[in-house]
């Protein structure tokens, strides 16, 4: 989808459709009252009628409207309340796209922005406007049948806001373009298939990222990972016949003496549990266990494509988690790179094995910050559902920088704790640490496992298990938090 910034007024305009709101009572937004006066109170008489009575993002599409150039209006419904939420103006957006297909409409004039959002001004209502059409536009490439066709709309023209000017405007759209299309890579890496999405697929990912964006990549191969003494990765890796890689990949938009922002994200493309299995029901679910990794690969193509001036380094640790004769056991013990030793007592807590190791070899490159994400517990998933990711920080002012970024954009994620009283559940009496500790507060002992391995830096945690997908009949990828983590980079470098 291409967006335009058209200065024009509405009834000026020539395309598909022009989409202009309607809030409570009638009362209608600037550009529908432009459209009104050009059409003689066309759109009055249609209101008064009562169609577009009901709920918020409720839509009406209108033909032959008299005055105006475009060949249909939409109405959009945006409910009571004055000002709406954030998250509300995100689902007008997305139902205006809906509705907008399903009459095959190709271009169209979106009027939204100057929908009334509590506590958010023009530039952020531009900025989502693009990134929630984008999200409902997206389609799952399908591998094995015919592809679905595309979203209709191609081309979108949005009026210029209240006191901006053309050029802001574009930057801002072009930005969130480029974050819409790192999501669309972290949803597309996710929603692919198991078998095709593999360690070696992820490889391949990124060395072609790198050649097209020009940022450097390196991939360690199994030997190398022995070498380094990479024993935890290694151990998850050892029942699966797809070798396992440790993907760097380094983006430099600042100076060389600039410390860059890591990220780390869990890359384990099927997790069946290993020889602690998992049971057969939604398993299939399992090939989303690398949608860390996938968010990681999203934001790293969105910072390079807006060219920020500020350096970050990707690290993806990918394998399987199988069982095999050659699988690691419950009771086995294994060194992990920082020479601490880990009690393997269940195979199903193996993404914590894979971060470690990565979190250690990151330890290179000094990060100002150290960020690690993963769909890391099911007990997270209980703990916040599908709204917030679990939230983990050893230093205060990165946790709320990180939070204040997914708050922005509504890419939530909700502060957990980290205190000393739940490492106890950790303790082995055969090794430093176990890689379990009992069934309760799961995530945290999760997190205060990785805690044991970033005691120099300045780390957060995001166990985004609950968000980065979507079971049911909504099955798929969600990208998540590629949107936060854009929008995080973007305020650390001044944009
Ligand atoms: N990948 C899973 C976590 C997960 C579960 C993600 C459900 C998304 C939905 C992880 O590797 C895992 O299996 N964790 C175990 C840990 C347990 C054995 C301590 C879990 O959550 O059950
Ligand atoms: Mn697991
Ligand atoms: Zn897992």
């Amino acid at each position: 989808m291409e967006f335009s910034i058209k200065a024009q007024p509405p009834e000026k305009i020539r395309c598909g459709c022009l989409v202009v709101s309607v809030s409570e009572e009638r009362r209608l937004s600037p550009a529908a009252k432009a459209l009104d006066q050009a059409s003689s109170q066309h759109l009055s008489r249609v209101l008064r009628q009562g169609d577009l009575a009901g709920k918020t993002g409720k839509t009406l599409l209108l033909h032959g409207v008299p005055g105006l150039l475009a060949e249909r209006v939409l109405l959009v419904h945006t409910g009571k309340s004055q000002k709406i939420s954030g998250s509300e103006y995100l689902s007008v957006i997305r139902s205006m796209v809906q509705a907008l297909d399903a009459i095959n409409v190709k271009d169209a004039h979106l009027c939204l922005a100057e929908i009334p959002v509590q506590g958010h001004d023009n530039e952020w209502k531009l900025e989502q406007l693009v990134l929630a059409a984008r999200e409902a536009a997206y389609r799952i490439t399908r591998i094995a049948d015919q592809q679905d066709p595309a979203c209709s709309l191609e081309r979108a023209s949005l009026p210029l806001p209240e006191k901006m000017k053309v050029v802001a405007a574009q930057t801002l759209v072009a930005r969130a373009q480029a974050i819409a299309n790192g999501i669309y890579l972290a949803r597309d890496l996710g929603n692919l298939p198991p078998n095709i999405c593999t360690p070696t697929y992820l490889a391949e990912q990124a060395r072609h990222m790198g050649k097209t964006w020009k940022f450097r990549v390196e991939v360690l191969e199994q030997a190398q990972m022995e070498k380094l003494g990479m024993g935890a990765l290694l151990a998850v890796s050892a029942g699966s016949r797809q070798p396992p890689k440790l993907i760097v990949m380094n983006y430099q938009g600042a100076a060389k003496t600039d410390k860059p922002v890591v990220f780390v994200g869990k890359g384990i493309t099927f997790d069946t549990g290993g020889v602690s299995l998992k049971p057969a029901p939604d398993m299939d679910e399992m090939k989303f266990d690398m949608c860390g990794a996938a968010s990681v690969f999203g934001a790293l193509r969105a910072v390079a494509e807006m060219k920020l001036p500020i350096n970050v380094v990707g690290i993806v640790p990918t394998c399987e988690n199988m069982p095999d004769g050659n699988a690691t056991r419950p009771g086995d013990i294994v060194r992990s790179m920082s020479g601490q030793t880990i009690e393997i007592l269940n195979t199903d807590a193996e993404g914590r094995l894979i971060l470690c190791d990565a979190l250690t070899y990151a330890e290179r490159f000094e990060p100002d910050a150290l960020i690690d994400v993963a769909t890391l517990t099911g007990a997270c998933v209980i703990a916040l559902g599908n709204e917030a990711a679990g939230l983990y920080a050893n230093d205060e002012k990165l946790g709320a920088r990180l939070q204040a970024a997914g708050d922005h954009m509504i890419d939530r994620v909700w502060p957990m704790p980290l205190w000393e009283e739940y490492q106890e559940g950790l303790r082995s009496n055969f090794a430093d640490m176990a890689n379990v500790a009992g069934r309760a507060g799961g995530s945290i002992t999760a997190a205060c496992f990785l805690a044991r391995f970033t005691r120099k830096w300045r780390w957060a945690h995001l166990d985004i298990a609950g968000v980065a997908y979507k079971g049911g009949k909504d099955k798929g990828a969600t990208g998540r938090p590629v949107k936060l983590f854009c929008h995080y980079l973007m305020q650390r470098s001044g944009h």
